[in-house]
Parts: C-alpha cells; sequence; structure tokens
C-alpha cells in the first residue's frame, strides 16, 4: 500500500515514516521543509534500509499536489503538514489560518479528483481546550484557547464534514497528547529552531550545555508536587499509533472516528527532570518560574477507546522516553543543523 505523508520530514512524521516501512508499506513524503531539514531523507532510509519519494512541495499548491497523486498510485494520505507554535500562532493568526486549512482544504479536492478515500489527521489534545475533567475522552467538549489550537479543531470539523458529503470517504482524526522520545538508533529526533517552547527539548538542550537551566512553570497548581502534569507519550509508540489507524481504515470503517493517543499516566515537570536525571546520570539545574500563560494545571488521555478499536497501546515507559531523547540530542547536539 502506497502512503503519502503530508509534513512526512517532521518529527512525527519522520517516525512515522520509519514504521510504515518496516511493516511493508511504501511511502512518499510531501514536504516544503520549511520547518523540518532534508537530512531527514538520508537518515530515514539509514534506518530501513528502504527509500521514500520525495515531492520537495508546499501542499497547499493544487498543481504541485496534482502532479504528484499523478505520478504515484496513492491509496491514502496522513496529514501532518501544518504550522504548530502556539505562541506564534497567537502573534500571526491569520498566517496560521491561511496556511493549516488551506493544506486541509487542497488535499481533499485533489484527494477527491484522484479517487483517493483514506485519510488519517494529525489533530492534538490541544482542541479539548481547558479540561474540566480527567482523564479526557474523546466525545467531552472541545474549545481552544489559541489560533493554532483552533486550526486543528476547524480542520477536525472540515474533514468530518466531507465525510458526511462523501459516504466513501474514511477518516480518522488522532489527537495526540505530549510526544517526546526518538528512535532507538538516535538518527532522527525532534530539531526545533530557535529557543524550543516545549519541555523535552528544553531539557535535552539544557543537558548538552546549550541552555543554561530549565525553568519550570509554576509550582503552585494543584498537583501532587506542583508543577502541571501532562500525557507523555513516546513518538514510536505515536507513530504506530498511525499504522493502526490506516489497518482500521483498510479494514472497512468509513465516516469520522475520533482517537486519543496518550498512556493514559500523567507526570509532573518534576517527574520528568528527576527521571531524565536518572536514567541519564545527568543533573538538570532548574529554577522554578511563573506560571506560562495558558498552561493548565493537568492534562490526560483516557486511551482506551484506541485500545480496544485500534488494537493499539503505548509499550514505552518513561524511562524509554528520557532515555532515547537524550540519546538523540547527544549524538546530534544541533539537532539537523
Ligand atoms: C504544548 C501546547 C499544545 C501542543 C503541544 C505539542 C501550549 C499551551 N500548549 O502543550 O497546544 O499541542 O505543546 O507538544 O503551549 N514546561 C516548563 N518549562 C518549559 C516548557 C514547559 O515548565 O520550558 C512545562 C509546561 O508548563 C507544562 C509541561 O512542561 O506543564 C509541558 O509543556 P509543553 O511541552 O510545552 O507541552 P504543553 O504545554 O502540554
Amino acid at each position: 500500500m502506497k502512503v503519502l505523508l503530508t509534513g512526512g520530514a517532521g518529527y512525527i512524521g519522520s517516525h512515522t515514516c520509519v514504521e510504515l516501512l518496516n511493516n511493508g508499506y511504501e511511502v512518499v513524503i510531501a514536504d516544503n521543509f520549511d520547518n523540518a531539514s532534508e537530512k531527514v531523507i538520508d537518515r530515514i532510509k539509514q534506518i530501513t534500509g528502504k527509500t521514500v519519494d520525495v515531492y520537495k512541495i508546499d501542499v497547499a499548491d493544487k498543481e504541485a499536489l496534482r502532479e504528484l497523486f499523478s505520478q504515484c498510485d496513492i491509496e491514502a494520505v496522513i496529514h501532518f503538514a501544518g504550522y504548530k507554535a502556539v505562541g506564534e500562532s497567537v502573534a500571526k493568526p491569520t498566517m496560521y489560518y491561511r496556511n493549516n486549512l488551506d493544506t486541509t482544504l487542497t488535499l481533499l479536492e485533489v484527494m477527491s479528483e484522484f479517487n483517493v478515500k483514506k485519510i488519517v489527521f494529525s489533530s492534538s489534545a490541544t482542541v479539548y481546550g481547558v479540561p474540566k475533567v480527567v482523564p479526557l475522552k474523546e466525545g467531552m467538549p472541545t474549545s481552544c484557547t489559541n489560533p493554532y489550537g483552533w486550526t486543528k479543531l476547524f480542520n477536525e470539523q472540515i474533514l468530518t464534514d466531507a465525510t458526511v458529503a462523501d459516504k466513501e470517504l474514511s477518516v480518522v482524526l488522532l489527537r495526540y497528547f505530549n510526544p517526546i522520545g526518538a528512535h532507538k538508533s538516535g538518527l532522527i529526533g525532534e530539531s526545533p529552531n530557535g529557543v524550543p517552547n516545549n519541555l523535552m527539548p528544553y531539557i535535552t538542550q539544557v543537558a548538552v550545555g546549550k541552555r543554561e537551566k530549565l525553568g519550570v512553570f509554576g509550582d503552585d497548581y494543584d498537583t501532587p508536587d506542583g508543577t502541571g502534569v501532562r500525557d507523555y507519550i513516546h513518538v514510536v509508540d505515536l507513530a504506530n499509533g498511525h499504522l493502526k489507524a490506516l489497518e482500521y481504515i483498510n479494514n472497512g470503517h468509513k465516516g469520522t472516528e475520533i482517537f486519543n493517543l496518550g498512556t493514559g499516566t500523567g507526570y509532573s515537570v518534576l517527574d520528568i527532570v528527576k527521571t531524565f536525571s536518572k536514567v541519564n546520570d545527568l543533573e538538570i539545574p532548574y529554577a522554578i518560574m511563573e506560571r506560562r500563560a495558558g498552561d493548565v494545571a493537568i492534562v490526560t488521555a483516557d486511551p482506551e477507546k484506541a485500545n480496544k478499536q485500534l488494537n493499539w497501546t503505548a509499550n514505552f515507559g518513561l524511562d524509554d522516553m528520557c532515555r532515547d531523547s537524550w540519546n538523540w540530542q547527544k549524538n546530534n547536539p544541533n539537532g539537523y543543523d
């Protein structure tokens, strides 16, 4: 089966590409490499011994996308492409709406022209907004606190509406919790531009000496140690969730189905710092700072629906996540640069 990965050179896309290749799928990547490195492609080849077709195109460029579909016999799409920085989305909302919605709309139009009926979409737990109760279940109310989140939710709506209009279309919406970790080879991983916004890349950059210390954003939350609790998931487990979603679609699912991809276990910021220090035998200096605007105390998934219906569970624990994140960063102190 030949699968198109939009944004396939990014952090989650590249790990999904490796798992697909290792499981006998053929892969085509469409990526404009604005936020990803072309080195990723060689690394994927090093890990898998297999090649992928790469189109350096913008997914919102309809003519370029048509050319890709006319040259490759695409049977399913996994749609990762999109901007993903929360703070930047608040500063540049129109840029986020234009890019993240145009890519999905163009993709759906071209898929329809070429009669491609299977799509998995990279959504986020951010669509639950400020949770009233945890763990979060797929049927709980959605709302967002920033334009990035709204683009995820609007894309979910667009894809859902498309399945109402076209009864042959199959859509799986995957709501990711907090992906960390890296492939065990240490050849691919997360390589953010500039100062990392997210916790784990910040910690690994402190560990490698690029940042002085971690700022812990608040220690007065209503959590066991006062720091924010999240549901961290190993990126390889997350990648395998996409394979399960494709199998689910191939087994005849039609319409739209939503799945949380998380472990169901929450860890605090200090749990992460302590575990990272322990398994890697490193000190991570940190200082308690003000809360970050927009953060909430606890976000955890109820992954039962994915466990049962996709036959998917997360296998890696926090020790693996911390070890693999560091293995990637220490082998690539400057990421792909
Ligand atoms: C963030 C985004 C979310 C996005 C997700 C992608 C916000 C408000 N939310 O989630 O929309 O889908 O990333 O992975 O940005 N922390 C520190 N110091 C740091 C960085 C983070 O203490 O330098 C804390 C945060 O306060 C939070 C936890 O670490 O409690 C995780 O933060 P982060 O990795 O940024 O993820 P989220 O905020 O959960």
